[in-house]
C-alpha cells in the first residue's frame, strides 16, 4: 500500500486532480452495493464524495467488510479520481484500497423521529447537514463579531462566570453552593466590564450566561453565548451608532464568507448584504401608541412582550431599535434620562421579521444616589454591590454598553423556529444532558 499523504475529500474535485490517485478519510454517509460494486458517500470537514468500491480491485474480505461498514462509520480509501455525470459534482473516487478505521455500529438516527428522541441523541444528531451548516455560520459570526471590535480598538478581556452577587436582579440567576456560602452563575459580565473601564476605555468579553427562566420559548436558552461591550465617554446616540454598525458589520461579513451554508439553511446572502446602517428608532412611548392602535391591551408603562415585540417588526426588513423605555420595566444600573425621568436612556435592538429582541443596551447611571436608591428598591442586599459603588467613586465618566446574544442573532440571521438549533448542545428549562 502507498503512503499517499491524506488529502482533503474537497481536493477530488478540483481540475487537476481527475486521473490523479489520492488518499483521503472520512465519514461514511451512506452505502449501497449493486452487482459487485460498493457507493459510498464520504465525508470529511472539507465536503463529500461518492467513492466506489468492486469486488475485483479491493478483493472478497475488503469488498465484504467494506460493505458492513455502517453509516457514521470510518474508512481511510486511496483511489484514482474519475468523472462521472452521476456521481455528485460529477466525480468520483475509484477505491484501489480501503482501510477500515472503525466499522460502526447501526446508525440511530432518522428523520422520522420525535424532537424529544433527537435532543436525546444530539450528541449524534449535530453530524446532521443542517447543523454543520449552522455551526460553521456561527463560528463565522464569532469571528466577524471580534474582527469588528478589533478594528474599533475595543480590548477582549476575561470577567469571572462565578460571583457573589447576580447581576441582572437576583429572580433569574441559578444559585450554586459555593463552599457552604450562595454563588451566582453569571447572568452577565457587564458589571466586571464596567470595572475595567478605567484603564482601557473599550472593553468586552464573550463568555456563557445563565438564566435560571422557566419560560419555555423559542428564544430563552438557560446557558447563552453572550457578547458584551462597554465603552466610555459613550451616550444613548453613540451606542446606538455603534451597535448599528456593528451588526450590519457581521451581517455583510457572514454573508460574503459562507453563501453556501446561508443558501443550504434557506437565507439568501443578498438578503442580509442589503442591510445598512442606520436602523429606524422607535421611542417607547410611540411603539406604545403603535400597540394600542392595533388592539395590543398596552399603556404607557407596559413591557413589550414576544407579542408585542413580534408585532413591531413583522413588516420590517431592517432591525429597529426601541429607545427610552420606563425606568421601572429595567434594571438598576441604566441611567435616568435627563430629558425625562420616568425614562432611562436604553434601547433594545429587535430583529425584524418578529424574532425579538437581540441587543439590550443602555447608557448607565453615574449618580451615585440613583444608583443606591435603585438597588434598595431592588431589595438587594447594598453590600453585595458595594464593589460596584466604589465604581463611582473613582473616576466616574459617562460610559455605556451592551449585550448581544449571540444564538438569537443566528436565530434570526438563519430563521430557524427554535433558538436551539442554534447551539449543539442546548440548555433549557427541560433539559441540560446530553
Ligand atoms: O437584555 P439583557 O438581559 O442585558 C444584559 O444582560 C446587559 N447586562 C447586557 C449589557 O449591557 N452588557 O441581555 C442581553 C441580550 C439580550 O438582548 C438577548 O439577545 C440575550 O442577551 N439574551 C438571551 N439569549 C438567549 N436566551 C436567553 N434566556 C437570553 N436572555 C437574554
Ligand atoms: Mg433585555
Amino acid at each position: 500500500m502507498s503512503a499517499a499523504a491524506v488529502v482533503p475529500i474537497a481536493r477530488v474535485f478540483a481540475p487537476e486532480a481527475l486521473g490523479t490517485d489520492v488518499h483521503v478519510r472520512g465519514w461514511v454517509q451512506r452505502s449501497r452495493s449493486s452487482g459487485g460494486i460498493l457507493f459510498l458517500h464520504l465525508r470529511d470537514r472539507s465536503g463529500t464524495v461518492q467513492v466506489t468500491g468492486k469486488k475485483d480491485v479491493l478483493g472478497p474480505d475488503v469488498f465484504d467488510a467494506t460493505s458492513h461498514v455502517q453509516v457514521e462509520g470510518a474508512i481511510e480509501v486511496e483511489g484514482t479520481v474519475a468523472d462521472d455525470p452521476r456521481a455528485p459534482g460529477g466525480r468520483e473516487l475509484r477505491a484501489r484500497t480501503v482501510t477500515i478505521i472503525d466499522a460502526g455500529n447501526p446508525f440511530p438516527i432518522f428523520q422520522e423521529q420525535t424532537e424529544e428522541f433527537r435532543l436525546d441523541k444530539r450528541h449524534l444528531v449535530i453530524r446532521s447537514s443542517e447543523h454543520v451548516a449552522t455551526f460553521r455560520v456561527k463560528a463565522e459570526l464569532l469571528r466577524a463579531m471580534r474582527e469588528f471590535l478589533d478594528l474599533e480598538e475595543v480590548l477582549e478581556v476575561t470577567p469571572p462566570i462565578l460571583g457573589g452577587n447576580p447581576a441582572e436582579g437576583g429572580a433569574e440567576a441559578f444559585v450554586i453552593d459555593y463552599f457552604g456560602r450562595p454563588g451566582y452563575l453569571s447572568q452577565s459580565a457587564q458589571l466586571y466590564l464596567e470595572a475595567m473601564l478605567s484603564p482601557h476605555e473599550r472593553v468586552y468579553s464573550l463568555t456563557p450566561s445563565f438564566r435560571a427562566e422557566k419560560s419555555r420559548t423559542p428564544r430563552h436558552l438557560t446557558e447563552y453565548q453572550h457578547l458584551e461591550v462597554e465603552l466610555a465617554w459613550c451616550d444613548l446616540e453613540g451606542l446606538i451608532d455603534f451597535i448599528e454598525r456593528m451588526v450590519a458589520s457581521f451581517c455583510h461579513a457572514v454573508a460574503e464568507r459562507r453563501p453556501a451554508e446561508l443558501r443550504a439553511l434557506g437565507r439568501k446572502p443578498e438578503e442580509l448584504l442589503a442591510l445598512q446602517a442606520p436602523f429606524p428608532r422607535l421611542p417607547y412611548d410611540e411603539a406604545i401608541a403603535r400597540l394600542a392602535k392595533q388592539g395590543f391591551p398596552v399603556t404607557w408603562g407596559s413591557d413589550l412582550g414576544t407579542a408585542e415585540e413580534r408585532a413591531l417588526t413583522l413588516e420590517e426588513q431592517s432591525p429597529l431599535f426601541v429607545t427610552r423605555y420606563p425606568r421601572e420595566l429595567k434594571a438598576f444600573y441604566m441611567q435616568r434620562s435627563p430629558t425625562d425621568p420616568r425614562t432611562v436612556e436604553a434601547t433594545d435592538l429587535l430583529a425584524p421579521e418578529g424574532y425579538g429582541e437581540i441587543v439590550g443596551a443602555s447608557c448607565r447611571e453615574t449618580n451615585l444616589d440613583s444608583l443606591q436608591e435603585r438597588i434598595a428598591e431592588m431589595g438587594a442586599n447594598p453590600g453585595d454591590l458595594e464593589w460596584y459603588l466604589d465604581l463611582r467613586r473613582h473616576g466616574n465618566v459617562p460610559h455605556a454598553g451592551f449585550g448581544i446574544g449571540v444564538e438569537r442573532i443566528l436565530r434570526w440571521m438563519l430563521r430557524r423556529e427554535h433558538i436551539r438549533e442554534t447551539t449543539p448542545f442546548p440548555r433549557t428549562p427541560s433539559r441540560h444532558t446530553p
